[in-house]
């Protein structure tokens, strides 16, 4: 019996923590799509997560909130297609967990048997989020938890603010990292909470802590495709743009637009060509049919040329009523 073996992946879940040992930093970026996880793994990251950020990057939304599992599957799956060898996390959406644990456990294994995710990831550390990570830690399925912003609860903070920032707050936060570490997560993304915060969860947990705007000392940091490499018009305090990706890409289509509008392009290069005399051959061919379907008919062939061209007149009517079917589906030609 043979066996069908997926591709290696160069990053595995015991991983999160070896490398949390070895004080090797842990790279994590974002991807919505096949192109953009074939660049990312390209590029060396070790995870590929699949946010629910696509809301904004991607589907224009002004929140995560409408994103859907249909959204997050086909994304996912687009992605682990163009990054084969990576580990890939996928963002359980919004309330796809919450009216049951039933149907939070069917949409997870959609996104790891369907999706080919690696591991999930689900925000905060609710009584509801904690069982459900449990649950799906038992039954084999990795979990990233999500502390900090967790813009899936926007409406209850307001804002996109920085996290934390207060005795009570850091004490919260620091429940929840242990409510998690308990219920069996592998790593903790950590988005925007003060760098001192980061760090002290950092060492306080074997934990590997990823930051986003949340400073230097953490094991990891993750950030979104579209804000590295300037995609987005919106540009976060915590993210650092490596290229004017619009710009860059505004240029060239504008160039493109330019070159169609003044027929620089297409060029031979982009181009095939056949010898003429076939063309001459089929037009005589075509012709020839075309005298004889008009005859069938008792309609006049008069309006053939010597070099076997149709000269259009829109003014004569040569041709019969129930002709038109042979010129395309019943737009009538008129030829003279
Ligand atoms: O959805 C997402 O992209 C995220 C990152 C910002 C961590 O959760």
């Amino acid at each position: 019996m043979s066996t069908q073996s997926s591709t290696k992946k160069q990053f595995t879940t015991p991983d999160f923590f070896a490398y949390k040992e070895a004080k090797k930093r842990i790279v994590m970026c974002t991807a919505y799509d096949y192109t953009q996880a074939r660049l990312v793994e390209a590029a060396g990251a070790d995870v590929l997560l699949v946010g629910d950020s696509l809301g904004m990057t991607t589907l224009g939304y002004d929140s995560t909130l409408p994103v859907t599992m249909d959204d997050m599957l086909r994304a996912t799956a687009s992605v682990t297609r163009g990054a084969p060898s990576s580990y890939v996390v996928a963002d359980m959406p919004f309330m796809s967990y919450q009216s049951s644990q039933q149907e939070g456990m069917r949409n997870a294994a959609a996104l790891i048997a369907q999706g080919g995710a690696s591991a999930l990831k689900v925000e905060g550390a609710s009584l509801e989020a904690l069982a459900f990570i449990e649950a799906l830690v038992a039954a084999g399925i990795p979990v990233v938890g999500h502390l900090g912003l967790t813009p899936q609860s926007i409406n209850a903070l307001g804002t996109y603010r920085t996290q934390a920032k207060e005795v009570e707050e850091v004490i919260r936060l620091m429940m929840d990292a242990h409510g998690l570490m308990t219920a069996g997560v592998c790593a903790i993304v950590l988005e925007c909470v003060p760098t001192e915060v980061a760090q002290e969860l950092s060492d306080m947990h074997m934990l590997p802590i990823i930051g986003i705007g949340s400073g230097v000392h953490c094991d990891g940091e993750v950030q979104v495709f579209h804000d590295l490499l300037g995609l987005s018009d919106f540009k976060p305090r915590h993210a650092k743009r490596y290229i004017d990706g619009a710009g860059t890409l505004d240029k060239a289509l504008k160039e493109y637009v330019q070159d169609v509008r003044n027929s620089k392009f297409p060029t031979k290069t982009q181009s095939s060509s056949i010898d003429q005399n076939i063309i001459d051959d089929a037009a005589s061919i075509f012709v020839e049919h075309l005298i004889e379907k008009v005859e069938e008919m008792g309609g006049s062939a008069e309006f053939i040329q010597d070099d076997a061209s149709l000269d259009l007149d829109p003014d004569f009517e040569a041709v019969p009523e129930d002709s038109s079917r042979f010129f395309n589906g019943g737009s009538r030609a008129h030829l003279n």
